[in-house]
């Protein structure tokens, strides 16, 4: 059985669309892939059948019919850090062992499982631990998703520093949402993350339109070097 966290350097910089890409590459391979998004949080309910966007998107990516609180066992009907929505809408709190079990449980289904995270790494899920403590006990490799705007490369160190810092292990790096016509400063990025980064696989997805994003897949030569990893 393989994993893989997808994590970022912060919320909406695109881990949903990433993760979904590569569930929608792995499937197309014919791997038995699932998906989880453990921690969720958001204001409304997104359609009876799930109630985080997130779990909607990777489960159609996945082609999986794993029910909701089977994907995403924790959701706070917040928009907020899952300890901090917790202790103001009184909803079940996490605990990692709790998350852990349920991860093991999908695990059983499939051959394969992309966990999505939450937020950034240093996101707090219980009084005391941070995502960064879950990726921990998990020992998977991880995706680190950036989205190209300003202070990307001050993020993208921090999210890579506290990774070394836990002992957590990077497979990729992506550089997403990446200008279609980039300027001298975008170029120039890449090779500045190239070099203050000491990651292998190193890519970048482009800025698309929403009905690419719900297409995409991973380009097969990145697929191996994450698989690889
Ligand atoms: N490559 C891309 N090009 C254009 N828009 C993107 C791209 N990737 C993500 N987005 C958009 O950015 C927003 C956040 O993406 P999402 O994957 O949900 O991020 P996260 O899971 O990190 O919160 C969404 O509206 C999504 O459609
Ligand atoms: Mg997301």
């Amino acid at each position: 059985m393989r994993s893989i966290v997808v994590t970022g350097t912060d919320t909406g910089v695109g881990k949903t669309t990433v993760a979904a890409a590569l569930a929608r590459s792995l499937r197309s391979k014919g791997i038995n892939v699932g998906v989880m998004k453990p921690f969720a949080a958001s204001k409304e309910r997104y359609s009876v059948k799930y109630r985080s966007e997130d779990t909607a998107i990777l489960a159609k990516a996945a082609g999986v019919d794993d029910y909701d609180h089977e994907i995403n066992p924790f959701f706070y009907s917040l928009p907020a850090a899952p300890f901090v929505a917790a202790s103001i809408t009184k909803e079940i709190p996490i605990t990692i062992m709790g998350a852990v079990s349920s991860l093991e449980k999908l695990k059983t289904k499939h051959d394969f499982l992309i966990i999505e995270g939450i937020g950034g790494l240093m996101v707090p899920l219980t009084e005391k631990e941070t995502f960064a403590d879950f990726a921990r006990v998990l020992n998977a490799p991880m995706i680190v998703v950036a989205s190209c705007k300003i202070g990307i490369l001050n993020h993208i160190l921090l999210t890579l520093h506290v990774s070394r810092n836990y002992g957590l292990r990077v497979a990729g790096l992506v550089l997403n949402s990446f200008p279609c016509r980039p300027s001298v400063i975008d170029r120039q990025l890449v090779d500045a993350v190239r070099r203050f980064c000491d990651i292998e696989s190193i890519f970048t997805i482009p800025r698309l339109r929403r009905e690419r994003q719900s297409q995409l897949e991973l380009d097969d030569k990145i697929l191996d070097k994450i698989l690889a990893f």
